[in-house]
């Protein structure tokens, strides 16, 4: 088992196929640091809500705070709408 964070805690991104590691810190988004990072990704609504943002997680635990997958999405842990939704363990890896 991971060891996890608080809620809201600041926490890395690993991009796997970027090769590269960001940290988000509290009160921003995955997607504002990686937009800020110059990392182009699909994004919409940036709420929740629409899809556009998801994204593959390999590995970490993901802490859901959209609208959009359905609780068994949720529970699997493989996919995260990176506009609104944190983590759970201090560093989060994804496919980007
Ligand atoms: S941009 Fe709409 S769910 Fe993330």
């Amino acid at each position: 088992m991971s060891e996890t964070i608080n809620p809201g805690d600041r926490f890395d991104v690993h991009l796997q196929r970027g090769g590269r590691t960001l940290t988000v810190p509290p009160g921003e988004s995955i997607l504002d640091i990686l937009l800020d990072n110059g990392i182009d990704v699909a994004f919409s609504c940036s709420d929740g809500i629409c899809g556009t943002c998801e994204t593959k997680v390999i590995e970490g635990i993901p802490d859901h705070r959209d609208s959009f997958l359905s609780d068994e999405d949720k529970a699997e842990n493989s996919k995260i709408m990176i506009c609104c939704s944190r983590s759970k363990t201090p560093v989060l890896t994804l496919d980007i």
